[in-house]
């Protein structure tokens, strides 16, 4: 594979993490004082202010859920400097995943960010990350080792088939698997063929993307993720899951009779709801960057803290071409830091 000496990617890349961990710093203003609202809305004008800066022409095909009226960046929006000559790009974004964990202080929320561009300059970046048009996706992710097994799992296989599959890749008993589960209703049915199977479940209150995304990190303690989850979240985790080698399979999951009524009257079709969906149908191409900044801990990134006139972040960033992890550790020194906001266009210290 031959690097171009103009290569994008690399001019953007490191202006992605700018963007998590500014999300990430200013919803860290908010954490634990109950109000989600103002916390999205804080880590989505520091994302965009960020954006300014950076030299693309970017359209969000994948933003915030429109399950609850969250104040967040939603698909369709503009975000990049849009400057002549500047590089069409599709982005995949959710400032804030888990934003009941940042009002409640919670651990488990990240800041996160895949941007994808074309192959020709002047290409369709709107065929990049394609828009799900139900709220929920059924998801099933496991890590490189499991995507590369001549025996695959299958969304529709059962429970206990998949989870044998995944033991025997990883060499561990069946018993010892860990499988990262939302804890909602909806999956009690789940929870409970797990824990009869034998295998470990680890319950998670929200942040569904560092949990489907887990099972592909070494040493994340986490061989599975399983369940039922949003739709954006399903294609952002895809970006980073392709990054990493590891499969994540996902399916639309009509919450009810009326909103398949919904989707079948904007125009899918049965197949179309009930097609699988692997990372590659979701994050296709070879250009898709990814980058997450935790705002707390979870099994994928230490949350920020403060210590001593300094700020440490913690982020990942990767890309899919070449599928480099640069895991990335920053001090930002409290006296200095200053964070870009997009609605007063002024700098914010921290
Ligand atoms: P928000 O941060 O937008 O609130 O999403 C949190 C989250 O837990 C996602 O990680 C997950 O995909 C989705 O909500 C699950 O939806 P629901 O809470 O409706 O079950």
């Amino acid at each position: 594979m031959s690097a171009s000496r103009h290569d994008p990617e690399r001019v953007i890349d490191l202006d992605l993490v700018r963007c998590t961990e500014n999300a990430a710093l200013a919803a860290w203003k908010h954490f634990g004082k109950g109000d989600k609202n103002l916390a999205d809305f804080a880590a989505s004008d520091a994302l965009r202010g960020m954006f300014q800066l950076i030299d693309c022409r970017g359209v969000v095909r994948i933003g915030e859920g429109r399950k609850d009226d969250a104040p967040g960046i939603f698909a369709g929006e503009k975000l990049g400097s849009w400057r002549d000559g500047s590089i069409p790009a599709a982005i995949a974004v959710d400032p804030i995943d888990g934003t009941t964990l940042t009002a409640r202080g919670l651990n488990g929320a990240i800041s996160v960010l895949a941007l994808s561009t074309c192959d020709a300059p002047d290409g369709d970046p709107t065929s990049l990350f394609p828009a799900i048009p139900s709220h929920y996706m059924e998801k099933f992710a496991v890590g490189p080792k499991v995507a590369d097994s001549d025996v695959r799992v299958q969304l529709d296989a059962p429970l206990e088939a998949n989870l044998s599959i995944i033991a025997g890749q990883l060499r561990k008993r069946v018993r010892d698997l860990v499988v990262v589960v939302l804890d909602r209703p909806r999956h009690e049915t789940i929870i409970e063929n797990i824990r009869n199977i034998g295998c470990r479940i680890r319950l998670i209150s929200d942040g569904d993307v560092a949990a489907a995304i887990a099972p592909s990190l070494p040493n994340s303690g986490i061989d599975a993720y399983v369940g039922v989850g949003g739709s954006p979240e399903a294609v952002i985790s895809a970006a980073a899951i392709k990054c990493l080698g590891g499969q994540q399979l996902c399916r639309m999951w009509p919450k009810d009779a009326s909103e398949r009524r919904q989707l079948l009257e904007a125009g899918c079709q049965e197949h179309d709801i009930g097609r699988v969906w692997t990372v590659e149908m979701m994050a296709p191409g070879n250009h898709v960057i990814f980058s997450a900044t935790g705002i707390s801990d979870s099994p994928m990134l230490r949350g920020i803290q403060y210590a001593g006139g300094h700020c440490v972040t913690h982020s990942v960033l990767m890309r899919a071409r070449n599928r480099t992890v640069r895991m990335i550790e920053a001090l930002h020194d409290l006296t200095r830091k200053t964070i870009r906001l997009y609605s007063t266009g002024q700098e914010m210290s921290l």
